[in-house]
């Protein structure tokens, strides 16, 4: 039997939703799993670039483990061994949209692939409940993959009993998405590690009311609120240090009008800027001059969000 799964991109945190905002991005992941015939063939992993997308660097590839420690053959063991069994022999195919190490979600749409895959190939044994809890166990929190599987503008929370809870926002059609993408990648790991164990209680209650405004400028349009609502003490100032040109994009379009914000996708090191009626040309030569002036490459592309999570295509 042979299925397979496209999953969405994402981007998390959208500045004070940190580990717990996501928004699905039209950029997909595509995971064909096949369970083999022949005993003993092992595992197959094979990665491919998306025709379309010829910037992503094949090189990266190189550090992908082919072999029982890939994220998406771990995804299928976890969904198998929740149920009792094990994984037979498996061919696994993935094409790539989306940048890895980006803060793209890359790694959550891989997970979601193989829970989604393995949960067709044992006939739908775990449900949508199921499958966020235990793509939150592999991903360590719920923002990408939460968004990944539902789709959309998502706040989700793994609470202190272990179970996801999430609610659908709404994103206003006409506030444009701009990812402005370096060419260098940033692991999760290591933008985690800058981050403080302890934060004061006057950043706490920063990021509280700036979420909250966030939730309510997002439900009434309001972009002179989100403006405000964008600010973050948890995670963008401790990171900044490892995206060179962050600041500079940053504060070039912090007073401009019809640019609503620019915050940080995910761990970065992309970075995205909200705009409404804003020149999206000069966002994209804006953010590349910057750049490159630091000999950085860049990839500056404007995107809708994708209503719908990971799909069952075949
Ligand atoms: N919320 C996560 C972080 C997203 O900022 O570290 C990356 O996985």
């Amino acid at each position: 039997m042979k299925v397979t799964i496209k999953v969405p991109a994402t981007s998390a945190n959208l500045g004070p939703g940190f580990d717990c905002l996501g928004i699905a991005l039209p950029l997909y992941n595509t995971i064909t799993v096949e369970e083999t015939v022949l005993p003993g063939t092992g595992i197959e992993i094979n990665l491919m670039t998306s025709e379309q997308e010829e910037n992503i660097d094949e090189m990266i590839f190189d550090n992908i483990p082919r072999d029982n420690n890939n994220l998406v053959y771990k995804a299928i063991e976890m969904l198998y061994n929740s149920i009792g069994q094990e994984p037979s022999e498996l061919k696994i195919n993935i094409e790539s949209q989306i940048p890895i190490s980006r803060g793209l979600g890359s790694s959550a749409s891989v997970i979601v692939g193989g829970l989604l895959a393995a949960n067709k190939l044992l006939g739908s044994p775990a449900d949508e409940t199921a499958l966020l809890s235990l793509a939150t166990e592999v991903e360590g929190h719920p923002d990408n993959v939460a968004p990944a599987i539902l789709g959309g503008f998502i706040l989700s929370s793994q609470e202190p009993d272990g179970s996801i809870v999430y609610t659908r926002l709404n994103w206003p059609e006409e506030w444009d998405i701009t990812l402005c993408i370096p060419d260098f990648e940033l692991s999760t790991n290591i933008a985690r590690s800058v981050l403080p164990e302890n934060v004061s209680m006057q950043d706490a209650v920063f990021n509280a009311k700036h979420l909250a405004m966030l939730i309510n400028a997002v439900n009434t349009k309001d972009e002179k609120l989100m403006k405000i609502a964008l600010q973050d003490r948890l995670h963008q100032q401790y990171r900044e240090k490892l995206v060179p040109g962050m600041r500079n994009i940053i504060d070039a379009f912090k007073h401009e009008d019809g640019v609503i914000g620019t915050v940080l996708s995910g761990a970065g090191p992309t970075l995205l800027v909200i705009s409404h009626n804003y020149d999206l040309d000069k966002i994209k030569s804006t953010v590349k001059d910057i750049w490159n002036s630091q000999s950085i490459k860049s990839e500056v592309k404007t995107l809708k969000v994708e209503p719908n999570g990971a799909q069952i295509i075949e």
